[in-house]
């Protein structure tokens, strides 16, 4: 029987793809497995001329495919995804060797990935336009049309599913694309474009290229062919990538970093509270946009919430992504290490209590204990987002501090509520300054449900039923009526 380790290898391709050509070039990147810092393989370090090409590519086959039947377009989008489900545990395991999160974890990943093609394969079919009597007489027809040729750069924490957020709404639309995966992680990216192409997705529609960030993403955001960039990353990263689109005029959307408040009231089921707070916070070991960044307790009830807590972070199991019953995995790389251990610090040095963990890992390389802390200061943790395996908890008094609190960040993706009190949680959910609030839940990614941030977390929305207006322009045309 073929383990999960070799499933994953038989669909590692050492390639970018180019208007449906395997390209391969003269230097190359090694992906190591952050697990053990072994090499799994290569990917072509391309560079302008080949990003040019890939432009082309996508600038070629835009007219046919934006033309295409929007049927047509939902039958390739359900083929690709039952590929996708056929190859779970083969992506799952891919994903799990490059990025290092927990198998079992990847496979979920995979799943939450293809909801994103099936999700957008029925928005394909809901295209609608409007029609409108204008006051001069006329009958106004809107159509959605495909913005053009889109740049699309997503990031190694969740190779499949960032992907997938934006390559459905995009096809489904009749946008064609031209991908950057980070280069920690680019073979989960690769493997998903040839199942694209098993799939019937027409040559040119989908094209890969690999290497270095600035450069390729230098070409995709200066080209005029290049009609929308959908970025997800750091902030400083879709600031400058925002900046350099500026010139083209081009269509922008940013999922960019967070620091998310998570906060519980007296009045909570702690026990679940600290259950939620531990699915949200240590999803690929705490290496996510949205995951708690700091947890506010009302002080009546802190100690206890951090004990329960504590108790259910230190039964956490870390290790390799295959080996059994595993929950958090190693960080992507060294410098991840070095930031979780500054974030520490800063809190030791401000009197904060560390309850578990405390840092490194025996097991030594990339891997940190998974570590609660209660008290200190928590300034650090609403200007930078750890992403790392930390959970600062601090006591507040009121509700005005806490959400005073909260909102003194320059981010705002997502953010989390434990109350049973339904008036407060409407109060607060909407008081809050943040795209997301989970309301007694850690989880709130779907893809049905509005991905996105405010203030320096970016714009625009992924998923959900406004996924695709990302990647379609308003047409009106005005018919003068005998
Ligand atoms: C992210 O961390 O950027 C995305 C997380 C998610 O989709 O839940």
């Amino acid at each position: 029987m073929t383990s999960p380790r070799d499933a994953g290898l038989k669909l590692l391709r050492e390639h970018a793809l180019i208007a449906g050509n395997p390209v391969t070039g003269a230097s190359r990147i090694a992906v190591d497995d952050p697990a053990t810092g072994d090499v799994i393989g290569h990917v072509p370090d391309l560079g302008a001329a080949e990003t040019e090409r890939a432009i082309t590519a996508a600038a070629d086959a835009f007219p046919d495919w934006s033309r295409s039947d929007p049927h047509a377009r939902a039958q390739i989008l359900r083929d690709w995804a039952a590929l996708v489900d056929e190859n779970t545990d083969g992506l799952a395991a891919l994903m799990a060797l490059e990025n290092g999160k927990p198998f079992a974890e990847a496979k979920g990943e995979v799943a939450y990935a293809n909801g994103f093609l099936k999700w957008f394969a029925g928005e394909a079919e809901r295209l609608l336009g409007e029609t409108q009597d204008s006051p001069l007489g006329h009958l106004i027809l809107t159509f959605r049309q495909a913005v053009g040729p889109c740049a699309l750069i997503t990031p190694w924490n969740f190779p499949a599913a960032m992907l997938t957020r934006k390559l459905g709404p995009a096809f489904a639309a009749g946008c064609t694309a031209v991908v950057k995966p980070a280069s920690q992680t680019p073979f989960t990216a690769i493997a998903l474009a040839e199942l694209a192409d098993r799939a019937g997705l027409p040559k040119g529609v989908l094209n890969v290229v690999t290497g270095d960030a600035a450069t390729i993403g230098g070409v995709l955001t200066a080209s005029p062919l290049i009609r929308k960039l959908s970025f997800t990353g750091s902030t400083p990263v879709g600031r400058k990538l925002a900046e350099q689109c500026a010139p083209t005029l081009k269509r922008v959307s940013m999922e960019l970093g967070g620091a998310a408040p998570l906060i519980v009231f007296t009045d909570a089921d702690l026990e679940h509270a600290a259950e939620e707070t531990v699915k949200g916070k240590f999803r690929n070991a705490g290496q996510t946009c949205v995951c708690p960044n700091r947890v506010y307790v009302e002080a009546l009830v802190a100690a206890e919430y951090a004990r329960v807590l504590a108790e259910k972070v230190a039964a956490l199991t870390v290790g390799g992504a295959f080996e059994d019953g595993v929950k958090v995995g190693p960080l992507i790389e060294d410098k991840a290490l070095d930031k979780v251990e500054a974030h520490l610090a800063a809190l030791k040095k401000d009197g904060a209590k560390v309850l578990t963990g405390g840092g490194r890992h025996e097991r030594g390389g990339r891997f940190f204990q998974p570590t609660v802390t209660l008290g200190g200061d928590d300034a650090l943790f609403r200007e930078e987002e750890t992403f790392g395996p930390l959970v600062p908890v601090f006591p507040f008094e009121s509700e005005d501090e806490v959400v005073a609190k909260a909102n003194d960040s320059p981010f705002g993706l997502a953010s989390y509520l434990f109350t049973r009190d339904l008036d407060r949680a409407m109060r607060i959910g909407r008081r809050i300054e943040a795209g997301m609030c989970g309301v007694n839940t850690g989880l709130i990614s779907t893809p049905v449900a509005p991905f996105g941030g405010v203030k320096q977390s970016g714009y625009g929305r992924e998923g959900s039923v406004h996924g695709i207006d990302e990647y379609v322009d308003v047409k009106a045309v005005t018919l003068a009526l005998k």
